[in-house]
């Protein structure tokens, strides 16, 4: 198949990598990225390992997907870029939050948006290398849940390039529980300053994750979606696999970058207010976060 990996930044660029061994692949990134790949090729440590040559110039022709790899404070602006650059294309979000498919929707078109969520734990090293820190499933579907021949496509291509991939028919409740782990990963990761493994080292941390899944369970069912007990296993297994990676949020926190918390916490703590449920622990970690990006630290 051909993909478009737009936003090339940790994930992109890990799929984009395994994706080009069997795939004609187009990475869109940052100048210095795309630079050094063009360069060096693109290397990847830790669990894959190697070095991959993306292509990273179009040459005008037709892809099939974009893999839509942006934070997702920049959705909006990118699918304006794909509309523009790529004309009317297929995209397949495997971004962070809950309103990127909605976004896709409204700017490409209600036929052409897939949902996915993937929980690979990639880590951005420098430019044109990224760290492969920890695996997880990769969930795809289209978000009316019928099962077309483009994501059964989409689906064995993943996997032939030895992404585990499986299709869902209610892929709107794989983004909310991926929004859950993220949540609970990135906001405690963010605030402990640990790498994701961490979290299951405390008792107290341990048990804040158990509340903060327990909130978002109820916020999850007034929006009509059915997230059970189950969410707190699944978090914890994501924090187990994924032990050694530095969550997406932390990574930014450390670079001084723009985070997502407003699409992550933010969000929920918004839809936990829009029904009158009090969220006061993912209030309270939302609000610390923010904070975090004001106050001077001292040491
Ligand atoms: O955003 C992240 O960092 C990732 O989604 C995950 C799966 C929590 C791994 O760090």
């Amino acid at each position: 198949m051909k993909f478009i990996i737009f936003g090339a930044g940790a994930i992109g660029s890990l799929f984009g990598a395994l994706l080009s061994t069997k795939n004609d692949v187009l990475l869109v990134g940052r100048k210095e990225h795309i630079e050094a790949i063009e360069r060096e090729g693109l290397k990847i440590e830790g669990i894959t390992k190697g070095i991959f040559h993306p292509k990273t110039k179009w040459d005008g022709s037709r892809y099939d997907v974009v893999i839509l790899t942006t934070k997702a404070y920049d959705t909006k602006k990118a699918l304006e870029e794909i509309l523009h650059k790529f004309g009317k294309i297929p995209v397949l979000s495997l971004q962070n939050g809950l309103k990127n498919e909605e976004m896709i929707t409204e700017i490409i078109g209600e036929e052409y948006a897939i949902g996915g969520i993937t929980s690979h734990g990639a880590t951005f090293l420098r430019a044109g290398k990224i760290l492969h820190a920890g695996t997880g499933e990769t969930v795809i579907g289209e978000l009316n849940g019928r099962i077309t021949e483009r994501i059964e496509e989409i689906e064995e291509a993943f996997n032939t390039c030895g992404i585990d991939t499986r299709i869902s028919t209610d892929i709107k409740k794989e983004i909310w529980k991926k929004a859950v782990v993220n949540v609970v990963i990135n906001g405690l990761t963010s605030l402990l300053r640990c790498k994701n493994g961490e979290l299951l080292k405390s008792r107290h941390a341990e048990e804040t994750m158990e509340k903060i899944c327990t909130e978002c369970i109820e916020i999850a069912r007034a929006e009509g979606i059915g997230i059970g007990e189950e969410i707190i296993d699944k978090t914890k297994e994501v924090a187990k696999n994924t032990a050694e990676n530095i969550s997406s949020m932390l990574q930014d926190i450390m670079k001084g970058k723009k985070t997502e918390v407003e699409e992550i916490n933010g969000e929920i703590v918004r839809i936990a207010k829009k029904h009158g449920i009090n969220a006061c622990i993912n209030e309270f970690l939302f609000k610390m976060i923010k904070a975090m990006e004001n106050v001077r630290h001292l040491g």
